[in-house]
């Protein structure tokens, strides 16, 4: 007689409980308030960085001097870095999850959207929001190429040698490719921010029934002045402004 040993089964044995972080992480309302809070986050991120952004309309020793303060804070910036790296991806990864949840849970061939009463917060922008945060996330890479890791151009600020960020920025917006291209995804920005920072404040509860119709107005207002704010500094170096 063959003594036939056998594997052990799913069965046989139960998989261990999934611990209580996992199971936040796995329900709908863990991945709403992941992707709000880390939306928030991002969002935070964009407004200061197109504030910093502005640093070039005033001098290009003005914006080089503030990239190395920046980087110059050391191991707060690199672990500020990391952190912003994790927001970025948890938030797509979620997000991607979210997409693929609803359309599995769409009846097939339902394509129109209906309000189930009081005013429909649907819009183009909060039906695109896949398409926007991935389009977002591919130029994200070839931003971080163009600048980030573009070019290591130097000069004298106070007597010492400095990174050249501002050569950088404004030999690539002399190209109007580059012009063009950030137009366009500064458009799509203002497009996921209009729906996606209300629907944040929603998601983590911050949102009173009575306040959504101003939130609502107020995320258009932010997302597109952020986007406009971006804006500004491209077409003003591509006109001859900035020098
Ligand atoms: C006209 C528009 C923009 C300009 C001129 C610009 C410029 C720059 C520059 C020069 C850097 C490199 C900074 C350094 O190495 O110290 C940078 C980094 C970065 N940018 Fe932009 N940026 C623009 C728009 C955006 C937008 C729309 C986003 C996001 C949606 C974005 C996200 C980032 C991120 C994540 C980094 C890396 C930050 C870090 O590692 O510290 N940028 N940008």
């Amino acid at each position: 007689m063959t003594n036939i040993l056998k594997a052990p089964s799913a069965e046989s044995e139960p998989s261990p409980p999934a611990s209580p972080l996992l199971r936040f992480y796995r329900s709908s309302l863990g991945k709403k308030l992941i992707t709000g809070a880390t939306g928030l986050a991002l969002a935070a991120f964009v407004l200061a960085h197109m504030v910093g952004n502005l640093l070039l309309l005033v001098s290009r020793d003005a914006y080089n001097a503030y990239a190395r303060l920046v980087e110059n804070l050391g191991v707060p910036f690199y672990a500020f870095e990391l952190a912003l790296l994790a927001v970025v991806l948890l938030h797509a990864a979620v997000g991607i999850e979210i997409f693929w949840r609803k359309r599995q849970a769409r009846p097939a061939g339902y394509s129109t959207y209906q309000s189930a009463g009081g005013p429909s917060y649907q819009t183009i922008s909060s039906r695109t929001m896949i398409v926007t945060g991935s389009v977002m996330a591919a130029f994200l890479v070839f931003h971080l190429r163009a600048f980030k890791f573009g070019p290591y151009y130097t000069t004298q600020l106070g007597g010492e040698p400095v990174r050249d960020l501002a050569r950088l920025v404004i030999e690539d917006f002399h190209q109007l490719p580059y012009v063009v291209g950030y137009s366009v995804i500064l458009l799509l920005l203002a497009s996921h921010l209009r729906h996606g920072l209300w629907s944040a404040l929603q998601s983590i509860g911050l949102l009173h029934r009575g306040l959504r119709p101003m939130a609502y107005g107020a995320s258009a207002v932010l997302g597109s002045g952020i986007a406009i704010g971006f804006l500004l500094l491209p077409w003003a170096i591509y006109l001859g402004l900035v020098s």
